[in-house]
């Protein structure tokens, strides 16, 4: 056995000490957590998920790859290929973890870093002193919090139904959700989880004339963002490949997308799996399809009766954070990718702080991802707004520190607003 095999076992064992500690001196929130409106009525609401560990990811701590990272580009062709026919798949084949286990490395096991209570989280960061191993609690309020066994229903029904979403679309206004987090946190499950759900619940939803028709016309368009490279998901070919994003004269912020309309739930779904199945992925150290880009799904609403408003549903599965030690071995065009991502991450930390604490400005314009969700962040604009930020983290201790950061970026717009 390695010195360093010894030294994990050792601290394993005290975390575990520590952490059956902490759990028994804090058995339930105080009934105060619990009190009041469950979701408030606030422009900008906050939202904790966890996952389940997934099964070998354990071992893929700091585990080198056996090759340079591929894109994953063949097999997104294939999808685009196989997905018009009649048997085509209702969903994109589900991430797998990477099984690639270094073989002088002794397995570890699964120790959890995060607590998750009903409206906040707690992250167990491992602290070093020189009495030995530690853990920090630290906690993190949020307006709703999901533990490993939540399913997406359960976050559909609790941060798109009850805030009123699609109500507020449907009445005129901007409705948006963003999912944030660490790279192989969970962002596109809750979010392919949520466009689907939402895709079965949009049209009954809409008002009806006495006919029984409804007087919205519903279009969609889907774009990714891969560092500072916008795509047009609705196009598998070349068409699709960076296209332009500018403001008009006129204010409007212009992707030259493709926009499709859908009459019904069925046609909405397939559309979304469509777009879904073009989007690029790559594997990396720590996801085996890691998305690595931002990627918009605007679902628009446009009422047809005269002086009609258009209204839009934004739902945003954002680029992963990453660790310095989960990026370390990407290429040099991977590595700008991930430098990218973070600089408009940071933007939008921005834009929402702005946004939340009802600042006159909001720098919407610093950056792609911003400015394409200026209907979110422009003050001048009438329409009301209200957006779901939704923080995802890795339940493993070894990620508690880049947890932390997460849920404190996000419980922040808590306390602002
Ligand atoms: N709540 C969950 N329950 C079960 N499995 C989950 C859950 N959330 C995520 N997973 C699984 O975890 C893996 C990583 O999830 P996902 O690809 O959604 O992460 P991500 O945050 O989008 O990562 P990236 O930023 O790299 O794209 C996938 O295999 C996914 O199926
Ligand atoms: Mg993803």
């Amino acid at each position: 056995m390695t010195m360093s095999t010894l030294h994990t076992i050792t601290t394993h064992k005290k975390y575990r000490e520590l952490l059956a500690e902490w759990a028994a001196d804090n058995t339930e929130d105080s009934d105060q957590d619990k009190s009041g409106s469950l979701i408030p009525n606030a422009t900008v609401l906050v939202a904790f998920r966890t996952r389940p560990p997934i099964d070998g990811e354990v071992e893929l701590f700091d585990a080198p790859l056996d090759d340079e990272e591929t894109d994953d580009e063949e097999e997104r062709v294939n999808d685009a290929n196989h997905d018009h026919g009649p048997r085509a798949k209702k969903q994109p084949p589900a991430p797998q973890p990477v099984s690639k286990i270094p073989a002088q490395r002794p397995p570890e096991e699964f120790m959890c870093g995060i607590t998750a209570r009903s409206r906040r989280m707690v992250v167990h960061v491992p602290n070093m002193t020189w009495k030995g191993a530690g853990l920090l609690h630290q906690s993190y309020p949020a307006d709703v919090c999901f533990g490993p066994d939540a399913t997406n229903e359960e976050v559909y029904e609790q941060t798109v139904k009850t805030p009123g979403l699609i109500d507020l679309a449907v009445q005129g206004g901007v409705a948006c959700v963003l999912a944030y987090g660490q790279t192989s946190a969970g962002k596109t499950y809750s979010m392919m989880g949520l466009e689907l759900a939402i895709s079965q619940d949009l049209f009954s939803l809409l008002p009806v004339d006495d006919t029984g028709k409804t007087q919205f016309e519903v279009h969609v368009t889907f774009l990714e963002l891969l560092g500072n490279k916008p795509r047009d998901l609705m196009r598998a070919d070349e068409a699709g490949k960076n296209i332009e994003i500018r403001e008009a004269d006129t204010g409007n912020v212009h992707p030259v997308l493709q926009s499709t309309q859908v009459d019904s739930a069925k046609e909405l779904e397939d559309v979304i799996v469509r777009c879904l199945g073009h989007r690029r992925t790559a594997q990396t150290s720590r996801n085996a399809k890691s998305s690595r880009s931002h990627a918009i799904l605007t679902i628009l609403l446009k009422n047809k009766t005269p002086g009609g408003a258009v209204s839009e549903i934004i739902l945003v599965d954002l680029a992963g954070s990453e660790r310095h030690a989960d990026s370390k071995k990407h290429s040099a065009a991977r590595f700008q990718e991930t430098r990218d991502n973070n600089k408009s991450l940071l933007a939008l930390k921005d834009c929402v702080r702005a946004h939340v604490s009802g600042a006159a400005l909001v720098p919407f314009r610093t950056s792609k991802l911003t400015l394409l969700l200026k209907p979110i962040f422009d003050r001048k604009a009438s329409r009301p707004t209200r957006t779901v930020v939704i923080a995802h983290v890795s339940p493993h201790i070894q990620d508690a520190e880049h947890s932390a950061n997460t849920l404190r970026y996000v419980s922040q717009f808590k306390a602002i607003r």
